[in-house]
């Protein structure tokens, strides 16, 4: 019996694919080279924009062919677009070749509704759940380790669908995050391990007695061994002086930096739920540039956001050429359905959307190559 995992999005999502690969291993199935061979195959799904989503979708209705030819293949759906119940039904009711669908709060229970299906179709989204610190992974991801160290964000940025389908901020225990990475050093096999979370820097608040971002990261480089240690996603408004004093200080930790910006004006930072300002962002970069000379410094824009005039996005663009970044990524605002901004009037068109993004990434070209 062999199983296969398509993974969508973040690397969230890969290290979860990991999860999911160890209980599908923990079940007998073994790794199918491509979906053809495969008696079960996972759909593990990303939410954060339409692109990602319809991708999705066109690849699980690719699969009713197969399934025509092998109605023994269990297809199951799982992650960030399947939290959504209107999602979760529409695939029900779409894809009638599809066994499983399920969301993020209940992944860790997946080998029980493999073997339900003996009994019938499997539809259950929970509204939230606890880290499930029980099960292994089956790393996947080479020399590199991903450790989750929180799930869920609490910021409602008002273009984004993560709060809705990842739940409130939690952390995980301390001292199972350093007693998990104990143990990837103690294997010798990995020389990078990276830190995950929606929102990395608050890490900690919700613990009691709380632990700060900064001390984890202390914490973590004092466990003996050969290793880097990076993390994602920084939120400009929680990256404290004290963790850039961390990063600056230990050479375990990787001197990238990705710190998504979103936007370069103010106005927009505001609709956008940011609490911060253009000017705040600036002094973190200065501040981190002062203090981290060799830091590799990256970012995410979104373009379009309902209501963004072509002088606000050209702020924008002032600030990527201000900060010179190493790298920026992209995106044309995506209306997400139960998130603030999606209702908001004056949505930009699809055609200046495409513009903007497009005129953005020519300017980080134009930067990279010296040429600016
Ligand atoms: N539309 C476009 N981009 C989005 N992002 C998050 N939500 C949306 C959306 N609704 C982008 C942000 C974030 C990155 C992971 O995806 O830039 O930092
Ligand atoms: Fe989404 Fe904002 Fe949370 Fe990032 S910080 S996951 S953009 S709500």
């Amino acid at each position: 019996m062999k199983y296969y995992i398509v993974t969508y999005g973040c690397q969230m999502n890969v290290h979860e694919s990991e999860k999911l690969a160890a209980i599908c291993e923990k079940m007998g199935y073994c790794l199918a080279e491509k979906r053809e061979e495969a008696d079960l195959i996972v759909f593990n799904t990303c939410a954060i924009r339409e692109g990602a989503e319809d991708r999705v979708f066109g690849n699980v209705g690719a699969l009713k062919k197969l399934k025509k030819q092998r109605p023994s293949l269990i297809v199951a759906v799982c992650g960030c677009a399947t939290q959504k119940e209107s999602t979760a039904n529409w695939m029900m009711k779409t894809f009638p070749f599809v066994d499983i669908v399920i969301g993020t709060f209940n992944l860790a229970n997946f080998q029980h509704y493999v073997n339900a299906v003996k009994t019938g179709r499997q539809l259950e989204l929970l509204s939230e759940g606890e880290i499930d610190e029980t099960l292994p992974y089956k790393r996947t991801s080479g020399e590199n380790a991903w450790v989750n160290i929180m799930q869920g964000c609490n910021n409602f940025c008002t273009y984004c669908i993560v709060p809705y389908v990842r739940g409130r901020e939690k952390s995980r225990q301390e001292a199972n995050i350093l007693k998990e990475i104990e143990e990837i050093v103690a294997e010798g096999k990995y020389k990078k391990i990276t830190l995950l979370g929606q929102n990395v820097n608050s890490y900690g608040k919700d613990l009691t007695p709380s632990v700060s971002f900064a001390q984890l990261l202390q914490d973590i480089c004092a466990i003996e061994g050969d290793f880097v240690v990076s993390f994602m996603t920084s939120h400009p408004k929680d990256l404290t002086d004290d963790v850039i004093d961390v990063i600056a200080k230990q050479d375990k930790i990787c001197k990238d930096i990705h710190l998504p910006a979103q936007s370069g004006n103010n106005r927009i930072l505001q609709l956008m739920n940011r609490r911060y300002t253009r000017e705040k962002y600036l002094g973190i970069i200065e501040k981190i540039r002062s203090k981290i000379p060799n830091a590799r410094l990256t970012s995410d824009f979104i373009v379009g956001f309902p209501t963004e005039t072509e002088d606000e996005f050209l702020d924008t663009m002032s600030l990527v050429e201000q900060v010179r970044f190493d790298g920026i990524f992209a995106f044309m605002y995506s209306p997400r359905e139960g998130t603030v901004a999606s209702k908001m009037q004056d949505q930009v068109p699809q055609e200046i959307k495409q513009r903007r993004v497009n005129m953005l990434l020519a300017l980080e070209k134009k930067i990279q190559e010296g040429k600016k």
